[in-house]
């Protein structure tokens, strides 16, 4: 009897010692826990009072100034079939950001190459054409071979899908993650409204012919903007995502020797970054035997920081814009901006403040190109995986 008693004695004590163990643990997870429910709830709160704020601004020309503006698309979409959708985006995303901090640049350019042709619709990812193989795709279209941010889309997806399956489309977790790319890296915020859906087809032909190129003129470049809506102030702004990120010497090597095949290097780069751009790109052909460009890791890239005079690299700031009126612009169409009255006009004004004016415009523009003919409703479809269109029997 006395040794049952130790026995069951014994297990008390191993049961208070295991349970105050569990008790010391607990607190800091859930106050780790709390901590975090809090940011998030603090970070929706300024959200909806930024949108707030921004839809009574709307008359004075807000980041949203007419409803017709959303196409379609609505605030919180998901709030209803995947609650949690847009936090799954913001977690992911942070994960992956703290991994590889310029994967925001990378997202930035993708989001831009997908809304530009047949809107943003994430035909951009489409690895086949319904099934047809000899169809050639959006991605092996020559301006999409140096993308990057297409893999980190689809470990987001993965998540939404884990959570939510057949919910989120590719195309809102491309506009939502990008926006929150550019936030995390210092980036100014826009607000992205949701419902979006997905291409069934991917559009090779159009991805040729209408995504700007390096080498565009100002004429060119404005033409291919106003088509998509955007005026001139517009398209000024957003070059302006060239502040950061990185760009290979492939695209710049003809303005440093052999310029629109003079035998002599394009004559409006100023003469010091000519040299600076000659040193950074020596000896690094880049360019594969049969033509096509290297992969992305055996190719020289230049970082925006070098055409500025700003140590520390790319910033979401205004040294884009300075750099243009010191004749220091890595490709030939960016410093095409300066080649028109306009265009000229407006990069003076981004260049005068402390950039500000350029964040500001830079919100609005960022959301109108991730609202660009955006199929709702019952168009397209959502994919599960972005790679792949869904069967249409
Ligand atoms: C006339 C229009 C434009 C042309 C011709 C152009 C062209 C290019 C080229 C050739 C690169 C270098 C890519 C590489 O080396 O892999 C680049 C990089 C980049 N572009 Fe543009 N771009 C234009 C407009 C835009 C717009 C409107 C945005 C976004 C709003 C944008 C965002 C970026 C970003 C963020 C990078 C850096 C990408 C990275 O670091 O991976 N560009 N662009």
């Amino acid at each position: 009897m006395a040794k049952l008693m130790k026995r069951k004695t014994k297990t008390l004590i191993f049961i208070f010692i295991i349970s105050v163990i569990l008790s010391l643990k607990f607190p800091s997870e859930i106050e780790d826990e709390r901590a975090k429910r809090e940011k998030l709830e603090k970070e929706e709160m300024k959200f909806s009072v930024f949108l707030q704020r921004e839809s009574a601004m709307s008359t004075q020309g807000g980041v949203i100034s007419s409803a017709d503006e959303l196409h379609g698309l609505e605030y919180d979409f998901y709030r209803q079939n995947c609650p949690q959708a847009e936090s799954i985006v913001r977690s992911t995303m942070a994960k992956i950001y703290s991994q590889q901090n310029d994967i925001s640049f990378g997202l930035l350019r993708l989001l831009f190459h997908d809304c530009f042709i047949k809107g943003c619709d994430a035909s951009v990812f489409l690895d086949d054409s319904n099934g047809n193989k000899n169809h050639s795709v959006e991605r092996q279209a020559t301006p999409n071979k140096t993308l990057r941010g297409i893999n980190e889309i689809d470990m987001i997806k993965e998540e939404l899908e884990n959570a939510c399956p057949g919910v989120v489309s590719c195309a809102d977790t491309l506009a939502l993650a990008t926006r929150d790319a550019v936030v995390l890296a210092g980036g100014p915020f826009y607000p992205i409204f949701t419902g979006r859906r997905d291409s069934t087809q991917s559009y090779f032909d159009e991805a040729m012919d209408e995504i700007p190129k390096p080498n565009d003129n100002i004429t060119q470049t404005l033409f291919l903007f106003s088509r998509r809506g955007f005026d001139e102030r517009e398209t000024v702004n957003l070059l302006g995502a060239h502040n950061v990120g990185k760009i290979s010497c492939d695209f710049i090597r003809d303005r440093l020797t052999n310029f629109s095949g003079t035998g002599q290097p394009d004559a409006s780069v100023d003469p010091n970054f000519l040299n600076e751009l000659r040193l950074a790109c020596q000896d690094s052909s880049s360019t594969d035997h049969d033509g096509t460009v290297a992969s992305m890791a055996s190719r020289a890239m230049i970082f925006q920081g070098l055409s500025s005079s700003v140590p520390s690299g790319a910033r979401f700031d205004n040294h884009y814009y300075q750099n243009l009126l010191k004749g220091r612009g890595l490709l030939f169409v960016d410093q095409q901006l300066m080649a028109d009255e306009n265009t000229a006009r407006f990069v003076a004004v981004y260049a005068s403040d402390d950039g500000t004016t350029f964040r500001r415009d830079f919100s609005r523009s960022m959301v109108k190109m991730s609202n660009l003919g955006v199929l709702t409703g019952t168009l397209g479809q959502v994919r599960n995986k972005c790679s792949f269109p869904i069967r249409q029997s």
